[in-house]
């Protein structure tokens, strides 16, 4: 067990004044928190088409993952735009420094997701090994996005709405 040295830290007690509650939330759910699981399966989805398409060579597996690489891609921006207004609207989100790295990690993210889609739209006989290096690459960096936003979560409180009576 690590001691908690931010109870000792004026800087850090400073940050803890301030709210982390969601602003962008449905019914007190979390619209980032809803949408984030999509861009991270259809992730996933691509790498084991890719993978699949090495092993069998059958082109379904080149089609499926133009489609789940492209639909990475479009609901990660659209997780995007809610994380971000998040991060600019709550202050207390704004401070931390974990809410810009995970967001740092999430347009990198963003930007290898893209780009494995292009490739697979213009040139999809680069998908291998091209592609698939991309697939991997974007599967490490939603492991790395990913635990970072878990953190902000599970360690900050970040964006949780538990109600006063409970
Ligand atoms: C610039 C882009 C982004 C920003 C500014 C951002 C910001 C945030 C914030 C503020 C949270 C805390 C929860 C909340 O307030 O809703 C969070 C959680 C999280 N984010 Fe992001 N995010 C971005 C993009 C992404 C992307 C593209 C992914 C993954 C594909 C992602 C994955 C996660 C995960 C897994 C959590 C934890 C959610 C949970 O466990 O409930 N984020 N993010």
């Amino acid at each position: 067990m690590t001691e908690d040295n931010s109870k000792h830290s004026p800087v850090m007690q400073k940050v803890k004044e301030h709210s982390v509650s969601s602003a962008v939330a449905v019914a007190g759910h979390p619209i980032h928190a809803m949408l984030v699981h999509f861009p991270i399966a259809l992730i996933m989805a691509t790498l084991g088409s890719d993978v699949f398409y090495w092993f069998t060579g059958d082109e379904f597996f080149l089609r499926a993952g133009v489609w789940s690489a492209g639909f990475a891609f479009w609901l990660g921006v659209a997780a995007s735009l809610a994380g971000t207004a998040e991060l600019l609207l709550v202050r207390g989100i704004r401070i931390r420094v974990g809410s810009w790295t995970h967001a740092i990690a999430a347009m990198t993210l963003l930007a290898i997701a893209a780009s494995n889609w292009g490739v697979r739209l213009y040139f999809p006989e680069e998908v291998l090994p091209h592609g698939l290096a991309l697939s991997v690459l974007s599967a490490i960096f939603a492991g790395v996005a990913g635990w970072h936003g878990g953190k902000l979560v599970f360690d900050h409180g970040v964006g949780l709405m538990v109600s006063p009576d409970e």
